[in-house]
């Protein structure tokens, strides 16, 4: 069995520096602007996490330390460990990096199993126990010399501390798998969209606002809306988007323009593990930047791409005739 971390240690170095190389590559992880910018990332996965108020405070003020931080720590793992160099103290560093990632992007997965970062844990934390038992170990061989090499890194008593260590690890991991979630407010609304494009008649001035809704559901109502004032169509029509609150949820939601007159509201927390969509008007889509997934807002949020496994809530404004947005 000398050889039997030999896999491991290929899949989770190669996928570590992959990792790191990916980040490393995109062009909009470092910049506040983007839709995969690492600051909107942790915001995102603070809004669900039970270390949501580090990851929030670290996303409001140190997101570009954080995400360099991220990127070197990544690339340093996945060559490490490919390389045979100082394999069991880079596998812990791996386990603590994964058990974060449990903790922010993958807490909101459920059933656990769903998520890849809680196993990936696990087997950091097996690659730490085993190490790499000196084979396979180029790197090794040029940092320390043959007899070093040969030497037992952990004598009987401390592997055994270890092994128990290692053991109690993996369990507290399983059992933070288990416990309940609070689910997103989100979840709680209709999974299928409830709002359509609405087309208010702001040449009609003045006039009756106009709910938006269903085909057929929008008709006029005399009565001046009762919700919150959004913004102006003017604006959305301008950024492609207004991001605001939903009052009922609590949650980060967001009217789209789909063109003309015609907006669109949907709840903005991502169904897959909770991040705040945000929309590209380059590709006219609802893009999660913690997983990549895609919704299309003109086809009631359809999931087009990613691991969100339902569409986003629809969510029901009101527009006047003289162009303002309400909550409906
Ligand atoms: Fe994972 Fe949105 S939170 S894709």
């Amino acid at each position: 069995m000398r050889f039997g971390s030999v896999p491991l240690r290929l899949f989770l170095g190669a996928t570590f520096l992959y990792a790191g190389i990916q980040k490393l590559t995109d062009s909009g992880f470092l910049t506040a602007s983007r839709s995969t910018y690492i600051g909107k990332q942790l915001t995102g996965y603070g809004l669900r996490s039970p270390i949501g108020g580090l990851l929030g405070w670290l996303g409001q003020n140190f997101a570009v330390e954080v995400g360099v931080l991220i990127i070197l720590v990544e690339l340093a793992i996945g060559a490490g460990i490919l390389l045979g160099i100082w394999t069991r103290g880079l596998a812990v560093l791996g386990a603590l990096l994964s058990v974060v990632l449990f903790l922010s992007a993958t807490w909101d997965v459920q059933p656990y199993f769903l998520g890849s970062d809680s196993i990936y844990a696990v087997a950091w934390i097996t690659l730490a126990l085993i190490g790499d038992r000196g084979v396979w170990v180029p790197g090794q061989r040029l940092l320390r010399p043959a007899e070093d090499r040969r030497r037992p890194i952990v004598d009987p008593a401390r592997r055994e501390f270890l092994l128990r260590l290692g053991a109690a690890g993996v369990g507290a991991i399983w059992l933070l798998a288990l416990l309940p979630r609070s689910r997103p407010a989100a979840a709680s609304l209709p999974a299928s969209p409830t709002t359509t494009p609405t087309t208010p008649q702001p040449s009609v001035a003045p006039g009756p606002p106009t709910p938006s809704g269903p085909p057929g559901a929008a008709t006029p109502t005399a009565a001046a809306p009762a919700g919150t004032r959004i913004g102006t169509l003017a604006a959305v029509q301008s950024a492609g988007s207004l991001a605001y609150q939903d009052p009922a949820s609590g949650d980060p939601a967001v009217v789209v323009s789909l063109g003309g007159q015609s907006v669109v509201a949907y709840d903005a927390v991502c169904t897959h593990a909770g991040c705040t969509v945000e929309y590209d008007p380059s590709q006219r889509l609802l893009i999660c930047p913690c997983h990549g997934a895609a919704f299309d807002p003109a086809h009631s949020a359809q999931v087009i791409a990613g691991p969100a496994p339902t569409p986003l809530p629809g969510l029901r404004v009101t527009v006047t005739s003289d162009g303002t947005i309400y909550t409906a």
